[in-house]
């Protein structure tokens, strides 16, 4: 089974079992790391799902996703939204560290 490690705020590591076709943000919050609001379920409209990429390829992001996190205070530039990272076997051992609520 693939799995990614996730940074909390706290700075708790928590291992996640990830499946393909899910979105990282859907396995966060399946995991039960409910810090991660992801108020709007994916759609590509809250930024409440921003982590950072630590370690691991998660591809750039769109034009869309690029907008919202210029809205956030706390971007860098290994900022994604999590819920635009769909979760692929290629991407087994992803780091992300949940980012400071905007
Ligand atoms: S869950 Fe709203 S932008 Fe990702």
């Amino acid at each position: 089974m693939a799995e990614i490690i996730v940074t909390t705020r706290e700075g708790k590591e928590i291992t996640l079992a990830a499946k393909p076709g899910m979105s990282v943000m859907e396995i966060i919050r399946d995991g039960g790391i409910d810090e991660l609001l992801a108020l709007c379920g994916g759609c590509c409209s809250c930024a409440t799902c921003h982590v950072y990429v630590d370690a691991g390829d998660a591809g750039t992001a769109g034009a869309d996703e690029t907008d919202l996190l210029d809205s956030s205070d706390h971007k860098k530039p290994n900022s994604r939204l999590s819920c635009q990272i769909a979760f692929t076997d290629a991407l087994d051992g992803l780091k992300v560290t949940i980012a400071p609520e905007d």
